[in-house]
């Protein structure tokens, strides 16, 4: 059975970009059809200034979101990253494969690295180094398919890159896998500020569903979202950002086409109104659970105690094989 490894950090509270560009198809495909692992990356949150104690708390909501989602522990290994030692274990090995331009030119790192100066703040080396990581969250778990949003397509890219050189190099060890990417929304995009992705950790919520949002506050959101100057309602990601943004949450929520959804819509009040109502009902089972859920942590520990221990024994065996095979003298 193929193997899928994602993982989602812990840096603020899960959106809808999150949900649409990558955990709805973990719950939906991935965990049945295929073994798979899915993993709250949190030393991936330390890359930029946190917080502690904000880091632990994300870490644990991160995890019961997901279970809320559908994630089912009986059907897929949910832990995270830090709980299991390969990870950062394989990422020294790894930044010995990968070079110093490879990792300058990943946009992600121009992108925070560039925002950090400019607010006088220092970059951490980490935010440089963070691929190799990620490259590691992968290949240490023989991973055929990583189901992430459009913005991660660099990284898997790297990831593929270090797996073959790697192999050449020192003899076949890692599996080469593929990013797969939903239809549609795969670049859910800020409702105030179409051209920029809905990322959780933008400065103001007004343009960012939170999956733990009250229906009315997303109703709010959706029906204030910025569109464009044209009365009609036209599906054109380059021309009309802000309609073509909806039409595609509108259409990932219906399991519909973007293009077609267009023409069903004379105005933009009711292709608003018609979105907010569909992502509301989408969400609505998730923060049922959530509610469940969160009274219950005792059942999340134990999930992630669980998911923690297969995947250091999935993970284990392969880490070794890589560290010998590089030229390290096996324990005795
Ligand atoms: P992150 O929140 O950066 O850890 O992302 C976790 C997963 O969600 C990754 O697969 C991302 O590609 C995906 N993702 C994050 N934001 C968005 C977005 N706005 N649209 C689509 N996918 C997203
Ligand atoms: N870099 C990913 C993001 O920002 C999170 C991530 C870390 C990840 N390790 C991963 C995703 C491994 C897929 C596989 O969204």
């Amino acid at each position: 059975m193929k193997r899928t490894f994602s993982g989602v950090k812990p840096t603020g509270h899960l959106t809808l970009g999150n949900y649409l560009g990558a955990v709805r198809r973990w719950a939906e495909v991935d965990q049945h059809d295929s073994d798979a692992l899915f993993s709250i990356v949190d030393l991936h949150a330390l890359t930029v200034e946190h917080d502690p104690a904000r880091v632990r708390r994300l870490s644990r909501q991160a995890a019961t979101i997901l279970l809320a989602a559908g994630l089912d522990p009986e059907q897929c290994t949910v832990f995270v990253q830090s709980h299991v030692d390969e990870h950062a274990r394989l990422s020294y090995l790894l930044e010995c494969t990968a070079t110093d331009g490879e990792m300058r030119r990943m946009i992600q790192y121009k992108e925070k690295g560039a925002r950090a100066r400019a607010a006088g703040e220092s970059v951490r080396l980490s935010l440089l180094t963070y691929p190799v990581l990620m490259a590691s969250d992968i290949l240490a778990y023989a991973t055929d398919e990583v189901p992430v949003g459009d913005d991660q397509a660099q990284h898997v890219e790297l990831t593929r890159d270090l797996a073959v050189r790697f192999n050449q190099r020192y003899g076949h060890v890692f599996t080469v896998p593929k990013a797969t990417y939903p239809q549609v929304a795969a670049r859910v995009m800020d409702l105030q500020e179409p051209t920029s992705k809905m990322g959780k950790s933008n400065d103001s919520g007004a343009g960012i569903v939170y999956l733990l949002d009250e229906p009315e506050v997303i109703r709010r959101k959706i029906m204030r979202a910025v569109t464009d100057s044209g009365q009609d309602v036209e599906y054109d990601r380059e021309g009309r950002p802000g309609a073509a943004n909806l039409l595609e949450i509108l259409a990932a929520c219906e399991d519909g086409n973007p293009a077609a959804l267009a023409g069903v819509y004379q105005s933009y009040g009711a292709l608003k109104k018609d979105t907010a109502e569909a992502v509301v009902e989408l969400l609505r089972p998730l923060r049922e659970r959530h509610a469940q859920l969160a009274a219950d942590p005792g059942f999340v520990d134990e999930v992630l105690r669980a998911g923690a221990a297969r995947a250091r024994g999935l993970a284990r065996p392969l880490v070794d094989r890589a560290y010998a095979v590089i030229g390290l003298l096996p324990v005795g």
